[in-house]
């Protein structure tokens, strides 16, 4: 059995040790804002924040994250109130939306680390598939959060 913390509930996971922490979110936990999107590590549909840092969990088995820290969409806040969910919002980011969640939280975990990012700092963290091609809204959104 697993145990991790799970947007700050401690969870254990009776499932084999090598499941991906993108499956366990999604099915044990029904935390399905975490999206499937290629299942091997190219798209960034699946990434939540593991310790501070943005991970994509398809790649990341859940004994991987034994005793570690994750923070799901479901957790950045609850009420949706984030800064950078405002600026989504704000800046009319989503088009289809699929991929806006794991966006979000590799942008929260830059935030963190830089409150006023330059685009290169953007593109270099933000290296998510969007096939609706809103880069330059999420730019903007990022920027608009940090101020
Ligand atoms: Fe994990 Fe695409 S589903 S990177």
């Amino acid at each position: 059995m697993t145990k991790f913390t799970v947007n700050d509930r401690p969870v254990q996971y009776k499932m084999d040790p090598q499941t991906p922490l993108l499956w366990a979110l999604r099915d044990a936990s029904n935390l399905t804002g975490t999206k499937y999107g290629c299942g091997n590590g190219d798209c960034g549909a699946c990434i939540v924040e593991v310790d501070g840092e943005a991970i994509r969990s398809c790649l990341v088995t859940i004994a991987e994250a034994e005793g570690r820290f994750v923070t799901t969409i479901e957790g950045l806040r609850r009420d949706r109130s984030h800064p950078l969910q405002q600026a989504f919002v704000a800046s009319n980011v989503p088009q289809c939306g699929f991929c806006i969640p794991g966006i979000i939280m590799a942008g929260a975990v830059l935030l963190k680390k830089s409150n006023n990012p330059t685009d290169e700092e953007i593109d270099a963290a933000i290296t998510n598939v969007c096939r609706c091609g809103v880069y330059p809204r999420l730019r903007d959104a990022i920027k608009r959060a940090g101020r």
